[in-house]
């Protein structure tokens, strides 16, 4: 996504798997844990990290160490003027954000995603390919929409809930709930990751 942008003169990653040298055409230098001394390198960072608290706890990181975080929109995807969208965000291919939408710090809205008019997402939201928000839509804090999800209008999804693929959210969604289904019930409660245990 970087690549497509076309306005950043180097790109590279940190990762912390030692036996990979590339991903795509962009090198590995060192480990995530190297951060700070790329600092002077480097002035951007973007954090392509899948788990949201592992993802936020890094961008506040690289905040603090004086990084830029942008937000990075793919060249097809089609964003309101009007919309507050905080860094760290990655808007992929042909999605939608329409007026009056607020999206919160290290989201990522997938491909043909659509997010409706007025629609909030808080920090770390991942919103699946084809998903469809419609308007007013509230998402809690790391909460995941997987793929092709429709949620009807002026619903509340609750913080680290997961929305299983295809479902039709029809009633309120509660925090640390997965559901799955048209229309979504309840499958089980989210079970905390290795990660997030260990940050928590
Ligand atoms: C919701 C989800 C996370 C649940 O995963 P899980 O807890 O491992 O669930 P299981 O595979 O054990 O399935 C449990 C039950 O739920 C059902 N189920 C699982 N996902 C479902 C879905 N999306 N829609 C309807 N039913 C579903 C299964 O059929 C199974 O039912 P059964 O017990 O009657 O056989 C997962 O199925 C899902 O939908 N992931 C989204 C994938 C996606 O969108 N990826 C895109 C980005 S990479």
């Amino acid at each position: 996504m970087a690549l497509h942008m076309g306005c950043w003169h180097t790109i590279a990653w940190l990762d912390d798997n030692p036996g990979v040298k590339t991903v795509l055409p962009v090198p590995i230098l060192d480990s995530i844990n190297n951060l700070e001394q790329y600092r002077h390198q480097f002035d951007t960072l973007v954090v392509a990290i899948g788990d949201p608290r592992v993802r936020l706890l890094w961008l506040k990181r690289g905040e603090s160490m004086g990084f830029k975080i942008p937000v990075l929109q793919h060249p097809t995807a089609t964003v309101s003027a009007y919309t507050d969208i905080a860094p760290g965000t990655v808007i992929l291919a042909q999605a939608v954000i329409k007026v009056a939408v607020k999206v919160g710090l290290g989201n990522i809205i997938g491909s043909q995603a659509m997010i409706g008019h007025h629609c909030q997402l808080a920090d770390g939201v991942y919103v699946g390919a084809q998903s469809v928000l419609t308007g007013g839509v509230q998402v809690g804090a790391r909460a995941w929409i997987g793929l092709g999800v429709s949620v009807l209008q002026q619903r509340t999804i609750g913080a680290d809930a997961v929305v299983g693929a295809g479902a039709v959210v029809l009633h309120t969604v509660w925090p640390k709930t997965v559901v799955v289904g048209v229309p979504a019930v309840k499958l089980r409660n989210v079970e905390p990751t290795l990660e997030r245990c260990v940050l928590d």
